[in-house]
């Protein structure tokens, strides 16, 4: 494996019974990466990251972090990596500080080694002064700080989150991306699940998105959105029914549907388009019922995507 592959993936499947959970779906992690999978609830995504930590065995195919095999090499590939697991449960009846203690216990540091790692990692998450308290009087986004700083208490080379600010307030979640991209700018190659294009959009360097156990793609953000830009609508209704062609001469739409009473145009310049529509309804003196901006869903971006795969004749 080339030196600069960290994480690889190779035919790995996941059976549940008959369904396969995850299938057949191969990709690689370069060193520094902030690699994320992105994918709507029950995609694969928890029993992929799973199967990369050596949590859950794969019905087929392998993984290989680093030099490691996963399997034939677990520990050795375990003392490389740290994991936030999509649900995982400090002591609450402990204080911060040791729950950290207790996780350098298990990873079988020093002890030495542990407070100074911890007492750095707490200063750096903002924690350090309420190391004292339980954990029980933690706000939600407080306990996340905590379990990541649990999981780089061992200095990991790959840190592998599952979901990490799911159910998190926004300013929470802002947080704990800025300290994602901090460490990563440390040197730590970043393995991430979500289901919120957004948050691929604003952390990754490289998105695979997932769908049904599949990977539908693999690109960067910047494709993403370009194609998500693309799927973009306004959608308006008149009290008196136009004809939609009259709305062709508008410029930014690329193309118009009648939907019942509605029409939509799709566009890649919504604000520009409604200021249009608005001027466009003065001019014939129209009232609107209703005028509506839809932003693409994550659906809407795996339709395109198989219906993309298709046409180029990759088959779906
Ligand atoms: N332990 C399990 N037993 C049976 N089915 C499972 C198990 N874990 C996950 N699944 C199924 O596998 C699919 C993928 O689940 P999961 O990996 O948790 O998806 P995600 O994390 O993307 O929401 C789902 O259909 C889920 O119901
Ligand atoms: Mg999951």
């Amino acid at each position: 494996m080339s030196e600069d592959i960290v994480i690889q993936a190779s035919d790995l499947t996941k059976f549940y019974g008959k369904v396969a959970a995850v299938d057949h779906i191969k990709f690689e992690v370069k060193k520094g990466e902030i690699f994320g999978f992105l994918g709507p609830n029950g995609a694969g995504k928890t029993t992929t990251i799973r199967m990369l930590t050596g949590i859950t065995k794969p019905s087929f195919g392998n993984v290989r972090i680093m030099e490691f095999d996963i399997e034939k090499q677990t520990l050795k590939a375990k003392q490389i990596m740290g994991i936030v697991p999509e649900v995982s449960n400090p002591y609450i009846d402990l204080s911060a500080w040791s729950n950290m203690m207790f996780q350098g216990e298990l990873y079988g540091l020093p002890n030495d080694k542990s407070k100074e790692i911890a007492a750095e990692l707490l200063e750096n998450f903002e924690l350090y002064e309420r190391r004292k308290d339980l954990v029980k009087f933690f706000s939600k986004g407080m306990k996340q700080r905590l379990i990541l700083c649990m999981a780089l208490l061992s200095q990991p080379q790959i840190l592998f989150l599952d979901e990490p600010t799911s159910g998190l307030d926004v300013q929470s979640a802002t947080i704990i991306r800025e300290k994602l991209r901090q460490i990563n700018k440390e040197g730590v190659t970043i393995f991430l699940t979500t289901h919120n294009m957004e948050e691929a959009n604003l952390l990754c360097d490289r998105i695979a998105i997932i769908n049904k156990g599949k990977i539908a793609a693999v690109d960067t953000p910047e494709k993403l959105k370009l194609m998500t830009e693309r799927l973009q609508k306004v959608v308006v209704a008149f009290s008196q029914p136009i004809n939609p062609e009259s709305l062709n001469s508008l410029p930014n739409v690329d193309k118009i549907e009648k939907l019942g009473d509605k029409i939509q145009l799709h566009t890649t310049a919504p604000g520009k388009v409604i200021f249009d529509i608005v001027d466009y309804a003065r001019e014939k003196h129209l009232d609107m019922v209703s005028l509506n901006v839809v932003v693409p869903t994550l659906e809407d971006v795996f339709i395109k995507l198989t219906e993309d795969k298709e046409k180029s004749g990759h088959g779906a």
